[in-house]
């Protein structure tokens, strides 16, 4: 398998972790974070793969963390950036550079409920079904073309927490087979 992987991850990188146990593990050769303490950094760490931190409290400005974020990814040299609960927009400049090389997965079934809160927007509105999509990144927020996306009922009862637990079991498969068929991993 010749395909590198880098996946940018925020958060607890239960996402990152079905990727690292799923045939396309070995492809996922950087773990990159926007905060030191995410537990993603330290899955990276357990796995053996090699993690970076570009935090936005080191920059100046906006452009210059987009910058930073852009040397480090360049240093990775990805085939494929998977963002994965990376909870920042990616800079113009990163996505023209690794245009149809970036998927982001995003838990509602877009366009509807784009942005930070997709779990908690879809309850809000009072729709009975929602889900999760993996899409390509373009300079827009979740507006990238779909690629793949699994439906998941909201149920009387749900809190955001059930239900964001429940999109992404989901989430973790799809992301998963989603990756495998573009480096062509065997399942
Ligand atoms: C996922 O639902 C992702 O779409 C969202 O944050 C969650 C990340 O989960 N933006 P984890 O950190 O991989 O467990």
């Amino acid at each position: 398998m010749t395909s590198r992987i880098l996946v940018l991850a925020s958060g607890s990188g239960s996402l990152l972790q079905s990727l690292l146990d799923s045939p396309a593990g070995d492809a996922v050769v950087a773990v990159g974070s926007d905060t030191a303490d995410a537990y993603a950094l330290q899955r990276a760490a357990e796995a053996g793969i090699a993690a970076f931190t570009v935090s936005p409290t080191d920059f100046d400005t906006r452009a210059d963390w987009n910058a930073g974020l852009l040397a480090a990814i360049r240093a990775v040299d990805p085939d494929l950036i998977v963002s994965a609960g990376f909870m920042r927009i990616i800079g113009a400049e990163i996505v023209e550079a690794y245009r149809g090389r970036i998927i982001n997965t995003h838990p509602a079934l877009l366009p509807a409920f784009p942005g930070a809160h997709g779990v908690r927007d879809a309850m809000a509105y009072g729709v009975k079904v929602t889900g999760c999509t993996v899409h390509f990144v373009d300079e827009g927020v979740d507006t990238g073309s779909i690629i793949a996306q699994a439906a998941v009922a909201i149920e009387p009862d749900d809190t955001e927490d059930s239900l964001h637990e429940r999109i992404k079991i989901q989430e973790r498969r799809l992301l998963v087979d989603v990756v495998t068929q573009m480096i062509g991993a065997q399942q």
